[in-house]
């Protein structure tokens, strides 16, 4: 036995779970795939931000990253010896789609599909995510997401996406992430396309949405049975204090980060207290739109990290409140993050109760750790192994309390690009020598894989 097969303490058994629970790991695009210039591939706005220098900590880029392109069929391999029965990953529109009016890019259609089939070959399910912030860099030059306009080209995207995958991808997420994309993307201006409007960043948001309620009955019609839905990023929240002033910045954030997604979404409108303190920066909402948004998914996709604590703070944009770092002596992951396992349970029980989506899937969870390799090839991330397994744990509970939770994907499958902190960060089971990209399982993908071999 090595200590990988070791249980951690108050881990799960797989057998705590259903028989066909989905047992995955996720990654995106532009994170692993490199071969940016391979093809037919265009730019993305990811190509453009990290060519400016200042915006990627370590001034790399996705230029080859894990070079999935081309090792796809290994790492394919790897997540079926884990024992992996789903795997999420996310198609680049810059290589399906070349320019504005013209035919989808074969060649990039093409990848995907093999892609998929090496998936089903091995008897791994796969989840498709449409958009996972790699924008073509042509639609940013005409106003990005904050253009109408980009829904349509967004639709035609998709299109030609399902229709050439409908008849083998069932499963697919219309939307990573909106928060990050709207957000960091365009009022934070830590990921592309690197903007600071807060009013930009709110129209951004309403299209994105937008492009997700118009997306859904389109894929309904390529796809025979798809089973569609959104993966958003969200957080249980705590206020710094008792106060009366804590509290009401705490309900404030909420507004804006979970409310301002989850309420337009089941058909509430964009929360009317929120509207207010947006004032002139509230989005220009065509007549159509929130019935458009409302519409009917199959399962809402968590991604999961660790909660926010939030205080009042008098004068911080946008809303007078502020996310504070981790209390004192709190367990955290080398990017800061708390580790809260009971934070996912909370979550799961608080969007059960506030809308009850009929299927929920962890389409991301995980953590980050400094991994370095032994002089025997082991990564003993034992760190990211225990925040696995109390993770699970965490989400036996939710679904002993009734949660519908059907699935499950570790964020991530390999090491990879990590945005602005660029390779400095590692999620990965799996380890990657960024000089010679040789693979490594971690102990937590051992851990993992010996989890996934117990009896179902
Ligand atoms: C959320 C994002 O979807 C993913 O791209 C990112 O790498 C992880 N969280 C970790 O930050």
């Amino acid at each position: 036995m090595t200590t990988s097969d070791h249980p951690e303490p108050g881990a799960p058994a797989r057998s705590d779970f259903a028989r066909d629970f989905l047992w995955g790991c996720a990654t995106s695009s532009y994170q692993i795939e490199g071969a940016a210039a391979e093809g037919g591939r265009v730019e993305s706005i990811w190509d453009r931000f990290a060519a400016t220098p200042g915006k990627v900590r370590d001034g790399s880029s996705g230029a080859v990253a894990c070079d999935h392109y081309h090792r796809w069929p290994e790492d394919m391999d790897i997540a079926r010896d884990m024992g992996l029965n789903a795997y999420r990953f996310s198609i680049a529109w810059p290589r399906v789609m070349p320019g504005i009016g013209a035919a989808p890019n074969q060649e990039g259609l093409d990848f995907y599909a093999r892609l998929v089939d090496g998936m089903l070959e091995r008897g791994i399910q796969p989840w498709a995510t449409l958009y996972h912030w790699d924008l073509p860099q042509y639609l940013q030059e005409r106003g990005g997401w904050a253009e109408r306009d980009t829904v349509q080209r967004y639709l035609e995207f998709v299109d030609a996406v399902t229709r050439r995958l409908g008849d083998r991808v069932q499963h697919w997420i219309t939307h990573n992430e909106p928060w990050c994309t709207a957000i960091l993307g365009n009022y934070e201006g830590v990921h592309a396309p690197g903007l600071a409007d807060f009013g930009t960043a709110l129209q951004v948001c309403h299209h994105v949405l937008l492009s997700h309620g118009k997306a859904v009955p389109l894929i309904r019609a390529n796809v025979a049975a798809a089973r569609v839905g959104i993966s958003l990023s969200l957080h249980p929240l705590r206020a710094a204090s008792d106060s009366a002033a804590d509290r009401a910045a705490m309900e404030r954030h909420d507004g804006l980060r979970y409310r301002w997604f989850l309420d337009p979404l089941h058909g509430r409108g964009y929360p009317a207290a929120t509207l207010e303190q947006v004032g002139a920066a509230a989005p220009v909402v065509h007549e159509g739109d929130m019935a458009a948004i409302a519409v009917a998914t199959d399962f809402m996709g968590v991604n999961y990290y660790f909660p926010e604590t939030v205080a009042d703070a008098p004068g911080h944009a946008p809303l007078d409140a502020r996310v504070l770092p981790p209390p004192a002596g709190a367990e955290t992951t080398a990017m800061g993050w708390e580790v809260a396992p009971q934070g996912l349970g909370e979550l799961l029980g608080r969007i059960h109760a506030d809308y009850a989506p009929q299927e929920l899937y962890i389409t991301e969870n995980g953590s980050c750790y400094d991994d370095e390799v032994q002089a025997d090839g082991s990564v003993n991330d034992a760190g990211r192994r225990r925040y696995l397994a109390r993770h699970l744990g965490a989400m036996k509970d939710a679904i002993a309390a009734g949660v519908p939770v059907k699935g499950y994907f570790a964020w991530s499958l390999v090491d990879n690009f990590e945005w602005a902190e660029g390779y400095l960060r590692r999620f990965g089971l799996v380890h990657i020598d960024y000089d010679t990209q040789q693979r490594r399982l971690k102990e937590s993908g051992k851990w993992y894989r010996a989890f996934l071999r117990q009896p179902d």
